[in-house]
């Protein structure tokens, strides 16, 4: 058996010139943890391309959904920008990360804290019911440099929010936190100054960062990353793995090719 399926593109939507998301089939046999990542790619030249991206369906929804940079000259992403319905990808058999709800100890408020297509786990995990069973409120915060970056994950709250099952839940519990670095918005700056600043959580109205009931979850650039885990960590808060769990758990964005 091989180590990949090949899957049919379902849909594909571009959101601006360099981001660009698609949904496809899913195989009966394919499971994952909400927060997970797996390898997808092309077959090039009579072999298999493949790159890690996150999931950004949930494991409750029928269709794989995959949310993704163009790189004009990168190897997989210049060739996956021009996929079309009806199209094959192929899709590792392993979905793996440690963006998951059992690396985290039990904890009030979880906050979801991303840049660029780092959004991507966060889009499958904000439609986990369980989620918000163990959490009393959800942040996600989601940096971009541009506004018009931001429309993957604004179209998908305001989806969500009118959602049958989930729009309840995330109505009362979802705190959605956009900001814009290089451009006027209403919410402006690096998240790592919003959180030094504490001006994030006075935008949303929330009480401060508490080791006590804060868990967090970081998936971005490698930089952003760094940062936050040196300032989470210089606050007490202890890296989670799937040996220990802890108060944060760290993954990066991969699509950067
Ligand atoms: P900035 O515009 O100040 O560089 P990129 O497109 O380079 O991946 O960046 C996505 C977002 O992440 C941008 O808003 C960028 O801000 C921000 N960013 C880059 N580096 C860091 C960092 N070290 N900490 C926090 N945010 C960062």
């Amino acid at each position: 058996m091989s180590a990949f399926q090949k899957e049919t593109v379902l849909s594909v939507r571009h959101w601006t010139e360099s981001l660009f998301s698609f949904t496809a089939t899913r195989d009966a046999g394919f499971r994952f943890q909400n927060g997970q990542f797996a390898m997808i790619g092309l077959e090039v030249d009579g072999r298999p391309l493949m790159r890690a991206y996150s999931l950004a369906s949930a494991n409750h929804e029928e269709a794989l959904e995959f949310f993704s940079i163009k790189v004009p000259d990168g190897p997989l992403t210049s060739r996956l920008q021009r996929i079309r319905e009806g199209d094959i990808i192929l899709v590792g058999r392993k979905a793996t990360g440690t963006l998951i709800a059992g690396n985290l100890i039990p904890g009030k408020r979880l906050l979801l804290l991303s840049t660029g297509t780092g959004l991507a786990p966060f889009a499958s995990l904000i439609k986990d019911p369980d989620v918000y069973e163990s959490y009393e409120t959800i942040v996600l915060a989601h940096g971009c440099r541009q506004v018009s970056e931001l429309a993957y994950g604004e179209h998908l709250v305001e989806s969500l929010c009118n959602h049958e099952f989930l729009g309840p839940l995330i109505k009362d519990k979802l705190i959605y936190y956009p900001t814009v670095t290089r451009e006027p918005f209403r919410n402006r700056g690096r998240i790592t100054d919003l959180i030094t600043s504490n001006q994030l959580f006075d935008d949303i109205g929330q009480p401060a960062l508490d080791r006590e009931s804060d868990r967090i979850m970081l998936c971005g650039s490698p930089a952003m990353l760094e940062e936050l885990r040196e300032l989470f960590t210089a606050r007490g808060f202890v890296e989670g793995n799937h040996s220990q769990p802890g108060h944060f758990v760290i993954e990066k964005a991969f699509v950067e090719r």
